[in-house]
């Protein structure tokens, strides 16, 4: 019988939730800081590690923007995407839909360009090497303004051949989604799909706005819903995927501990729950961890971590001819599995 970690690696997923800037591990931190004589306010790998002691969302975001300062370079882009992709395929990621955060690289002085074209040149090279299919969501950060955001939609629609969706992320506290409507419109008008971190520090109405002002596809966190009855009915019956993230909402302390997490009432209650990595380098575990950390400590079915796949791909921006291939081998997978089960 294989172990659950061999099974969870065996089945096709998709990650749905993934900043590339999260992806920074210490060790590329440090040495792309020699490499341009960027002085880091940490002195060591160890030493940054020790930071990683987050008390609330902000309190990462701060560490995460500073340690973003490396990203200098077309290659560095490239780089830092080839790492998790590499990784990704490792643990069964068979399809991967990336946030970007141009703000924190044009606020530097560094072209839009450079960024999208690292990020593409990594994307494509996995397609080529591992099958690995993708989509590249910029990110509007919403602790800046609807002006600002507006400027950087002008440059995204630059790059409108490589650039699926906007998303909505940063501090979410006091930057409510109504906030952006009217970007969020013209993002549509142009082609652009939708998806907005809500409900994970914000309130339900967060959610709320997020569906009927933005139009999103998916609500990224989402997991603060199960505070509003209606909201939960209202997820379930119109099947939009939650972008979860366990080992994240631990780190950041939305939940104080894994076996506290309601990932399992939320699958349990019919919603399309997924399970994502988040900022990996940050928080602890990629894609294959996260899975791992919710099946011990939720006590997870083999069938609901199928389920947790199946969702993944339904969830995703694939398109149903792909859905249904990768469904397919997902239910297989999963037959195989029950018809040899556990002792
Ligand atoms: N940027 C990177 N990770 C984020 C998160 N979990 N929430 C909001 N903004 C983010
Ligand atoms: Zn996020």
């Amino acid at each position: 019988m294989r172990s659950v970690e061999a099974y969870i690696r065996d089945l096709p997923k998709a990650e749905l939730h993934l900043h590339i800037e999260g992806t920074l591990e210490p060790e590329l931190a440090f040495r792309l800081a020699r490499k341009h004589r960027i002085t880091l306010p940490f002195a060591s790998v160890a030493e940054v590690r020790a930071a990683y002691d987050f008390s609330d969302l902000q309190s990462f975001l701060d560490i995460y923007y500073a340690l973003a300062d490396v990203l200098r370079d077309e290659d560095d882009f490239y780089h830092l995407a080839l790492s998790y992709l590499q990784r990704a395929h490792e643990q069964g990621v068979v399809h991967t839909e990336i946030f970007f955060d141009p703000q924190t690289h044009t606020a530097r002085g560094i072209a839009f360009g450079t960024v999208v074209e690292g990020l593409n040149l990594a994307l494509t090279e996995a397609q080529r090497r591992f099958g690995m299919t993708h989509r590249l969501i910029a990110c509007f950060l919403r602790h800046l303004s609807a002006a600002e955001a507006s400027r950087t939609l002008d440059e995204v629609l630059e790059y409108r051949e490589v650039i699926t969706a906007v998303g909505l992320d940063s501090s979410e506290l006091g930057h409510p989604p109504s906030k952006f409507a009217a970007i969020f419109d013209r993002a549509r008008a142009q082609g652009l799909l939708t998806v907005a971190h809500a409900g994970e520090e914000g309130p339900p109405s967060y959610i709320h706005e997020a569906l009927d002002l933005l139009a999103v596809r998916r609500i990224d966190h989402g997991v603060r819903c199960e505070e509003d009855a209606g909201l939960v009915r209202r997820l379930v019956r119109e099947q939009i995927a939650l972008t979860v993230c366990p080992l994240s909402n631990v780190k950041l302390r939305v939940f104080d501990r894994i076996e506290h997490h309601n990932l399992k009432r939320l699958l349990e209650a019919g919603l399309r729950v997924t399970v994502n990595s988040d900022d990996p380098a940050y928080f602890g575990g990629y894609l294959l961890e996260n899975y791992l950390a919710v099946e011990r400590a939720l006590g997870l079915t083999r069938a609901q971590l199928a389920s947790l796949a199946r969702n993944s791909i339904e969830g995703s921006f694939l398109d149903a001819d792909a859905k249904r291939r990768w469904v397919a081998l997902i239910d297989a997978r999963a037959d195989d599995s029950l018809s040899h089960p556990p002792r």
